[in-house]
């Protein structure tokens, strides 16, 4: 998903907001957002999701049945879709170190970090579970996954600005339910569907006290927010790109329909900005008018892009059909 960037402006001038004093005056509504999403989140129990009785040994130390593919009951699109959601989830310990250190662990902030760490935790668990017990993926290649991705860690593109931060989250979690969500359609299992229903729950509520975040600091600093929002929009990317065979899988989660360009731009994107009337924000200062000005051109492309890959999309999906037709 990663686009040109934009070329970023210079300097602000003396006004311009620091991330100190910003967190400082944003931390009165993150201390609302946060008491609306404890009232509105909804405590769920992992282990429920999990059909324990179908679990057996694996070869190795038990001695048990080695893993091989046709014990899977999700589809090859699952397969690929749901070990990408993993491996993205797996890799928390460095988003938690991302916004601790960007954020703070004080206060109403520090609170928020926590249980939004607790809460993504809950995801990474949940899953791997359901894989391991069902045996729909390789173990053997999931766990070396793992392992590379994890020790690669994760250095957020936004670490230099709250702001870039703040509105990266709220597109980025956003995106993580869309994939969620879409891969639970895609998987063939109702019970992986319920799953990651639930899950995709969860991160619309993350979207959402973000995105208000984000609301409240167009409202504050409007012509630094909407640049952080264009430079963050035009320059996005998944947050698991480090996994590796990221860009293979991708390309299959984009063909199979759980995300692509069309997904990001209708889905992900648009949303969000409509919801924030982002290209309605008047009374910007030259700063923040290019910065709409390059968003609105940005859009535009992306829309024309996210069309000629349906073209393409349907012509391969169209042969693949006469293939299998031919057989
Ligand atoms: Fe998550
Ligand atoms: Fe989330």
């Amino acid at each position: 998903m990663t686009i040109a960037p934009v070329q970023r402006t210079a300097s602000l001038g003396s006004s311009a907001w620091t991330d100190a004093r910003l967190i400082m005056a944003l931390e009165e509504v993150v201390e609302k957002e946060l008491n609306r999403h404890l009232k509105v989140a909804k405590d769920w129990m992992p282990h429920e999701f999990v059909p324990w009785s179908q679990g057996r040994d694996f070869d190795g130390v038990l001695g048990g049945e080695a893993w091989s593919v046709e014990q899977s009951q999700v589809t090859p699109l699952g397969r690929v879709s749901l070990v990408v959601n993993l491996l993205t989830e797996d890799n928390l310990p460095s988003y938690h170190h991302e916004i601790a250190t960007m954020f703070g662990r004080e206060g109403a902030w520090g609170t928020w970090v926590h249980r939004w760490t607790a809460e993504e935790g809950r995801h990474g668990i949940a899953i791997r579970d359901y894989l391991l017990a069902t045996r729909a993926v390789d173990p053997n290649e999931l766990e070396r996954a793992r392992m590379a991705h994890m020790s690669e860690g994760f250095e957020s593109d936004n670490s230099h600005s709250m702001l870039h931060s703040v509105a990266y989250v709220a597109f980025q979690e956003l995106a993580t339910r869309i994939s969620h969500r879409n891969t639970g359609h895609f998987a063939g299992d109702p019970l992986c569907d319920q799953l990651l229903a639930k899950i995709a729950n969860d991160e619309n509520l993350h979207m959402v006290f973000y995105r208000n975040l984000l609301k409240a600091a167009l409202e504050i600093a409007p012509d630094q927010a909407m640049r952080a929002i264009a430079d963050v929009v035009t320059d996005f990317r998944m947050p698991g790109h480090g996994i590796p065979g990221f860009e293979r899988a991708a390309a299959q989660i984009a063909i199979g329909g759980v995300y692509n360009l069309r997904i990001h731009h209708d889905d992900v994107l648009q949303p969000v900005l409509r919801h924030l009337k982002v290209m309605e924000v008047a009374d910007l200062g030259p700063t923040g008018q290019q910065a709409q000005d390059e968003l609105g051109v940005f859009l535009g492309g992306l829309d024309e892009q996210a069309r000629k890959f349906e073209e393409r999309q349907a012509a391969l999906l169209a042969r693949r059909a006469a293939r299998a037709g031919a057989r």
